[in-house]
């Protein structure tokens, strides 16, 4: 397992390229069980398990210049003392383009993340970024992109580091993009890989870590294998509650230990399953960990319902199909109103039919995502 100081940048190569052009393509994920409560620096407080996502996805180019770090940054002030700090103080310059437009409104967020990143990757400091992004799915879809933005923008950067350093290894390559992109958001720390990925210190993984995700390291069960996740959009405005807002108010809050050690059993009981293919169990554990997330954000203080009417009647009508008809069907929720639908393959026919007739109207103007599992993300 590799700690913190393992992810600093080491290498005496001080030949940087002048240029470098990276493209990713990085997957959103969906958990089954959740990340709910944080520590500094950004650290979970119970382990999760969450599916790769395969249609949900970020593209993210970086165009990494070199730039005359005397110029840009000393003219003014060309004395030594100031020389040396350039690299451990100077933030990087960047712009963004969002879905073909210069956008300005992410630019706090990609800040602070390359302020907090900085200290990993220092080479960055001598370069200027133009960073190009663009969604699968609409970013006004109640869909978070943190997840795949953050991861996409950690494995450009990774990309660079690789070509300063080429002796790192794929496995180093990707903890570290994890490990970057947690710095970023909680949950992109899980999306590098595929199908399935385990972040945060669990008792049943000996690679698992908080620093960063692990590839669930079992073979999956092939009820498991291209599993369904249909995303109906019952409400595409921006969150109601951050996700910073959210894991703060589990800080004070009167179950919170409780949680995380339930969390702790829900993953090891998921473990099992996810091996021995039983659906029924699967269903059992991954509803309760979507309606305890909702009921912890409803029982803190101040407490917020993230469930809008719509959200209720799909679980009802979900609950209602499968009792009928003893499909495979269950439902996951993320800090929002939507609801994912998770169901095997094999069924996919017959649970397409019963949303298509019976849950498209409760979506905002019918919208929804067909997603599956996916395999992690991809260099273009
Ligand atoms: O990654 P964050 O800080 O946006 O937190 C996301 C938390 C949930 O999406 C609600 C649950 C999870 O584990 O993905």
């Amino acid at each position: 397992m590799l700690t913190a100081p393992d992810f600093r940048f080491k290498n005496s190569n001080t030949n940087l390229p002048e240029k470098g052009n990276y493209t990713w393509k990085t997957p959103s994920n969906i958990a089954l069980v959740k990340y709910w409560g944080k520590r500094e620096p950004q650290l979970p407080e119970n382990p999760s398990i969450s599916f790769t996502l395969d249609a949900c996805f970020t593209l993210t180019t970086i165009v990494f210049s070199k730039r005359d770090l005397r110029l840009s940054e000393l003219s003014s002030k060309p004395d030594k003392k100031s020389i040396k700090q350039v690299h451990v103080n100077k933030s990087v310059p960047f712009e963004i383009y969002f879905e073909g437009v210069k956008n300005d409104e992410f630019k706090p967020k990609i800040k602070k993340f390359l302020d907090r990143i900085i200290h990993y990757v220092p080479f960055i400091s001598n370069y200027t970024l133009v960073i190009t992004s663009r969604n699968s799915f609409p970013h006004s879809s109640g869909i978070a992109s943190s997840a795949s933005g953050l991861s996409a923008l950690a494995l450009c950067i990774m990309s660079l580091e690789k070509e300063i350093n080429p002796a790192i290894t794929d496995a180093y390559f990707n903890k570290k993009a994890s490990f970057l992109a947690r710095l970023g958001s909680g949950s992109a720390s899980r999306s590098i890989e595929g199908e399935l990925v385990v972040w945060g210190k669990h008792e049943a993984f000996n690679e698992s870590s908080d620093l960063y995700g692990i590839k669930y390291p079992k073979e999956i069960h092939k009820n498991f294998k291209n599993y369904h996740d249909t995303i109906l959009l019952v409400d595409k405005g921006e969150k109601q509650v951050s996700s910073t807002v959210g894991h703060n108010l589990m800080y004070q809050h009167p179950f919170a230990k409780q949680r995380f050690t339930q969390a702790h059993e829900n993953l090891s009981k998921l473990n099992i399953i996810l091996q021995n293919g039983n659906l029924k169990e699967f269903i059992a554990i991954v509803e309760s960990e979507a309606l305890t997330l909702h009921a912890m954000m409803m029982s803190s203080n101040p407490y917020f319902i993230l469930m809008k009417p719509n959200t209720l009647e799909i679980i009802r009508k979900i609950w209602a199909f499968r009792a009928q008809t003893n499909s495979n069907i269950c439902f996951t929720l993320d800090a929002g109103a939507n609801v994912h639908i998770l169901f095997p393959e094999k069924e996919k026919k017959a649970v397409n039919n019963f949303i298509v007739s019976k849950l498209l109207l409760y979506c905002q103007k019918g919208d929804y995502i067909c997603d599956r599992v996916g395999l992690g993300a991809k260099q273009l």
